[in-house]
């Protein structure tokens, strides 16, 4: 049980840094939550027009999932980094130090995949990319393969537990963007790359 409760708290602190806020900030582009959705990951870095920021964002958002979830999973076991990894991910949308307003946990959802079931994080990677490849919607992309997380996992791990954590988790990334899923609805969400209309 000790070993359930370091991990969620190392996770959680590892997962509360909001690298999107500070890389934008130290790059002098202001605050990243007055920006576009007001999200602070790397979707929203990208709308600042800094690719390469966006890319730091993704990585260092996805890093600290992932190096919190293999770090617990070394010292503990699987299901410790599986803990971890889940306290990451609400650690970044739950920031203590943001008073709990952080982002939607794509990002360190991926990560955390990475740091503890490559082949899972491997399929997610596939099915991010082609959606959002063929629809151009980075929030679409999010939750259709979160839908199918839990699945994936059951085939390719076959562990209850890693189920039930990737469960919760797409559950915890669908509330997350029910701001987009009402865009997406309303036809009014924003696509990756769009350019603003401009006047003819
Ligand atoms: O990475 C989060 C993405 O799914 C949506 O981001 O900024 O469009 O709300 P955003």
């Amino acid at each position: 049980a000790l070993a359930f409760v370091l991990s969620i708290i190392g996770g959680y602190l590892f997962g509360s840094i909001p690298f999107g806020l500070v890389i934008t900030k130290m790059a002098g582009l202001g605050d990243i939550r007055d920006i576009g959705s007001g999200n602070i990951g790397a979707t929203n870095v990208l709308r600042t027009g800094r690719k390469d920021l966006a890319l730091a964002t993704l990585l260092l958002d996805a890093g600290k999932a992932g190096i919190a979830a293999a770090i617990f999973n070394f010292i503990f076991d699987f299901h410790a980094g599986l803990l971890a990894g889940a306290a990451a991910f609400i650690g970044h949308c739950y920031p203590v130090w943001l008073k709990f307003k952080g982002g939607k946990g794509v990002a360190t959802f991926i990560g955390m995949l990475f740091g503890i079931m490559w082949q899972v994080a491997l399929a997610f990677a596939v099915c991010w990319l082609s959606i959002a490849v063929a629809f151009r919607y980075s929030s679409l992309a999010a939750l259709v393969t979160a839908a199918l997380l839990p699945i994936i996992t059951w085939f390719l791990i076959g562990d209850w537990f890693a189920v039930g954590v990737t469960a919760a988790l797409s559950i915890l990334l669908f509330y997350r963007h029910r701001e987009n899923i009402k865009r997406l609805i309303a036809g009014s969400e924003e696509k990756i790359g769009q350019k603003k209309k401009a006047k003819e």
